[in-house]
């Protein structure tokens, strides 16, 4: 059955659980979705896209700050009639603010809104960023009292709320008619007030086994296991939240017994707080599914050691899996640890391969081009 953004499968949780301990910096989640009767199906490396709701608070918050009646009827996004409370809970963007929300309120705030109006020029689009990091919508209505808004023309200034991606943690070999979910719940306070992520905090907080939750599959078409009679090595890299298609490979890899070795690096804060699904993976060495396994806990010591780090500790075995035509994969965070490892991997084939800076360039292009570096990051 295909399911999409029109057509969601409303799922249902099953189980809850959390991955990090008491006394943990973050609070990552293991989630359990029904999908019995569903005939949705998918394969490790694929992602479930949920359908959130927005707080209710905030929402709450939202009308009390416009000044304006939520029973009032407007055009949602999704062109039905409803009312405005609804429209805000269910189908609006309401946190981070859009250009043409600023824009409007610009106008309507005139001389008020000049801390902030001349970063709407084209030009300034990273001083806007800069200034929005850690703001939303909410803040901007407090700030200007003056500027009030129809029901109809404040919902205009919104964007669609959007569905949020879930790297699948289950294979459905191992577990049928379920989908796993590591979800890192985001929140954070900045300028005084306490913020939520819509959609980790809606599954951390907001919902139980009745709540359904709209989801479709999207398909992790570059991130996909060798055949299992194929005997390529892979190495598996994902440190925090990266570890969730991991733990669905491997699911798999003992249900179609794998020929082939696998490596896996796994990182997190510290190791007595933070090793997530740290129970399983011995049990995977054990059996053979899994042939080594290096962690690096950030916080554990007064320096850091990352997943690159540990990379590079085992440069010559890393090379040598490579050079016996080695997959890489790396899920997790773009925005850094993508790209330290990315650098780690040029400096392993360079250091151990004899390769020049331009070479190891050339190498890893050539992975990429054969599909064996593949990174699924966010
Ligand atoms: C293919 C793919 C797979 C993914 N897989 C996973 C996964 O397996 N597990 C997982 O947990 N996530 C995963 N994600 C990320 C996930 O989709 C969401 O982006 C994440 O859960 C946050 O969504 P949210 O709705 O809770 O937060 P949002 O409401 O989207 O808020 C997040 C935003 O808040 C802001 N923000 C966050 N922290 C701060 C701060 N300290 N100060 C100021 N602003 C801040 C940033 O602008 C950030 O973009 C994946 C993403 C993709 C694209
Ligand atoms: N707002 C931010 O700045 C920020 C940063 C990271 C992740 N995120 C988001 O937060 C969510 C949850 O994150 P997560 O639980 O998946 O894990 P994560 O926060 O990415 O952390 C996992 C591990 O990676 C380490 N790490 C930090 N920088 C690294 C680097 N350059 N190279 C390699 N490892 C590095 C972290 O160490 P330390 O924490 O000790 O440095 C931690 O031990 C994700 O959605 C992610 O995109 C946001």
């Amino acid at each position: 059955m295909a399911y999409n953004l029109k057509n969601p499968y409303i799922a249902k949780l099953t189980r809850a659980e959390m991955l990090t301990k008491p006394g943990s910096g973050k609070d990552t989640r293991h989630y359990e979705i029904d999908l019995k009767g569903s005939g949705m199906e998918f394969l490790p490396g694929d992602s479930l896209a949920v359908k959130a709701t927005n707080c209710p608070e905030l929402v709450e918050d939202l009308l009390q700050a416009l000044k304006l009646d939520g029973d009032t009827v407007v055009t949602s996004p999704t062109k039905e009639e409803k009312t405005l409370r609804e429209t805000l809970f269910r189908d609006c963007a309401i946190t981070a603010p859009d250009k043409k929300f600023l824009k409007l309120l610009a106008e309507k705030a005139g001389n008020g809104a000049a801390e902030w109006a001349g970063l709407l020029e084209p030009e300034k689009k990273a001083d806007l960023a800069d200034y929005l990091w850690g703001r939303e919508i909410i803040d901007f209505l407090l700030a200007h009292p003056e500027a009030s808004f129809e029901a109809q023309e404040f919902v205009s200034t919104l964007k669609k709320l959007t569905v949020r991606l879930y790297s699948i943690a289950s294979s459905l070999k191992a577990y049928p008619e379920q989908v796993h979910l590591t979800v890192a719940t985001v929140t954070y306070e900045s300028f005084g007030r306490k913020r939520k992520g819509v959609c980790s905090t809606f599954l951390a907080d907001r919902i139980d086994e009745t709540t359904p939750i709209p989801t479709f599959i999207t398909p992790g078409k570059g991130f996909r296991l060798p055949d299992p009679e194929d005997e390529t090595p892979i190495i598996m890299i994902g440190p925090g939240t990266g570890i969730a298609p991991f733990r669905a490979f491997l699911q798999e890899r003992r249900a179609t017994q794998a020929k082939g070795k696998a490596w896996l690096f796994f990182g997190d804060q510290r190791r007595d707080y933070d090793y997530l699904y740290d129970t399983e993976w011995g049990d995977y060495l054990k059996d053979g599914i899994l042939h080594r396994l290096d962690l690096a806990f950030s916080r554990d010591q007064d320096y850091k050691i990352y997943v690159q780090h540990r990379m590079k500790e085992a440069a010559a075995e890393f090379w040598s899996w490579l050079e016996d035509g080695a997959i890489v994969y790396v899920c997790g965070d773009a925005s850094r640890m993508a790209k330290d490892v990315d650098r780690a991997l040029h400096e392993i084939v360079m250091e151990e391969g004899g390769r020049s800076e331009e070479e190891a360039a050339a190498y890893v292009e050539q992975l990429r081009k054969d599909k064996r570096y593949r990174r699924d990051v966010y």
